[in-house]
C-alpha cells in the first residue's frame, strides 16, 4: 500500500468511491477537483496494486485548525489498516503545518468510523441535529493535536 497526493487521473475512481461510501452526501466531481487543486498536498490517496483503494481529504479551517473533510476506503480494502495509515499521514501533515486542532463530522450511527477517530484522540464535542437530513444527526468530533497522540492499538 502506498499513500501519495491526489492526481487528476484519480478523479473518476474517487468520485465512484465517494458515491459508494456516502451516497447523497458525497462530494461531487467539481468539489473533488477543487480540493485536488487547492488542498496543497492535503488530499491523500492510498493505492493498492496501482488502483485507488482509499482517500482522505483535508481542509485548513483556521490558522491552527484542520478538518478531515472526507475519508473512505473501498469495501474490499477495509479493516486492513488503510484508514489508520491515512489518518496518521494527515495528522503528520497538520502538525508539520502548525496545526493544533482537528475536527470532523460523522453520522451518529457510524460506529466503525467513530472507533477509528477515537483512537486518534477525537472526542464528541457537539451533536449536530439534522446535519445529514431530517432525523439524521451527526457528531462534531475534535482532536487536540498538541497532545502527543499516536493511534491507540485496537483492543
Ligand atoms: C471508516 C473507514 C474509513 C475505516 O477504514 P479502514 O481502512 O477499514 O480502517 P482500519 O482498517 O484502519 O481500522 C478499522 C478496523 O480494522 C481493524 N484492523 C486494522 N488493521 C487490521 C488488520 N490487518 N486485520 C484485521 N483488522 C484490522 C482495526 O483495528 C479497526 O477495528 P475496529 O474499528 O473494529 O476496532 C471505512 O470503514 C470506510 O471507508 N467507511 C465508509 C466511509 C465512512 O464512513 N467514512 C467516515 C465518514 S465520517
Amino acid at each position: 500500500m502506498k499513500i501519495r497526493p491526489f492526481r487528476l487521473s484519480d478523479l473518476k475512481p474517487i468520485s465512484r468511491l465517494e458515491r459508494e461510501a456516502f451516497g447523497p452526501h458525497s462530494f461531487d466531481t467539481l468539489s473533488l477537483l477543487s480540493y485536488g487543486i487547492f488542498s496543497r498536498g492535503g488530499f491523500l490517496v492510498a493505492e493498492e496494486d496501482g488502483q485507488v483503494a482509499a482517500h482522505c481529504i483535508t481542509k485548513r479551517t483556521g490558522r491552527n485548525s484542520w478538518e478531515i473533510a472526507s475519508i473512505a476506503v473501498r469495501l474490499e480494502y477495509r479493516r486492513r489498516g488503510i484508514g489508520t495509515a491515512l489518518l496518521t499521514e494527515a495528522f503528520q501533515l497538520f502538525r508539520s503545518r502548525g496545526g493544533r486542532e482537528a475536527t470532523l463530522e460523522v453520522k451518529v450511527d457510524n460506529r466503525d468510523a467513530q472507533r477509528l477517530y477515537e483512537r486518534f484522540g477525537f472526542s464528541v464535542k457537539e451533536r449536530l441535529h439534522g446535519y445529514y437530513g431530517p432525523r439524521h444527526d451527526g457528531f462534531l468530533m475534535v482532536a487536540d493535536l498538541s497532545e502527543s497522540q499516536t493511534p491507540k492499538s485496537p483492543p
